[in-house]
């Protein structure tokens, strides 16, 4: 796990994040994830691992062809492949964390660096590329919707109920919510947020 260069989850290298586990808690029962939820995104790993790279693909495609946003992968309009490709291995790592990981304080921490890596604070320096600097907060939030919605035919992909399929789904919906949620934080002053 530790051979995707940059993915440094669990180590000291990672932000401490601002907020408590009770925080967390907290969010958590806003977005109404349970325990059922936990369970579904167990099931939402087995069915995606092995489709990880036709989702990035969707995803990738989705970025490619919106300029607005493949303006972040860029130099002077110029698109940095080598960045892309050294993200897209985090970005599968990512998807098995969402799905297998416990949502726990060394979770709640790599929240808080995902969140600074789009932001001025942290973006570009793990992979040491010259870039954008900076996701606009809006983008982030925008982009539940495409993150959430492109996953629905690859959970359909391996035969299982439709029941089953919607309650995988809405798990992952709700994950990106609160995920995404977390990754403001840095956006945020402190007690706006
Ligand atoms: C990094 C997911 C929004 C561009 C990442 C990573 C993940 C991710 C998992 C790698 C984290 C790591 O380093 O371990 C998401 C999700 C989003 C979102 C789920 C919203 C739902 C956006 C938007 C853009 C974007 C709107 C704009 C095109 C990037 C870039 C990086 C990155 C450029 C590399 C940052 C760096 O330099 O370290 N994202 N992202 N992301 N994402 Fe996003």
């Amino acid at each position: 796990m530790n051979a995707i260069a940059g993915y440094t989850f669990g180590t000291e290298q990672v932000t401490h994040s601002p907020l408590t586990l009770n925080d967390l808690e907290l969010l958590k029962q806003t977005v109404l994830f349970t325990n059922e939820d936990e369970r579904y995104l167990r099931l939402a790993g087995e069915v995606l691992e092995d489709q990880i790279d036709a989702v990035l693909d969707v995803w990738y495609g989705f970025v490619a062809t919106n300029s607005h946003l493949a303006y972040y992968f860029s130099n002077a309009g110029q698109l940095n492949s080598d960045y892309l490709t050294a993200v897209r291995q985090r970005f599968a790592q990512w998807i098995l964390d969402t799905c297998n990981r416990p949502y726990d304080r060394d979770w709640l921490n790599y929240q808080q660096e995902i969140g600074l890596r789009h932001t001025y604070a942290k973006k570009n320096q793990t992979d040491r590329v010259e870039a954008t600097p900076h996701i606009g907060m809006r983008y982030m939030i925008a982009f539940i919707y495409p993150i959430a919605a492109t996953i629905k035919p690859f959970l359909s992909n391996k035969g299982h109920s439709a029941e089953d399929v919607e309650n995988m789904y809405q798990a992952w919906f709700k994950s990106i919510t609160l995920q995404v949620t977390l990754w403001c934080a840095p956006y945020a002053k402190d007690a706006y947020f």
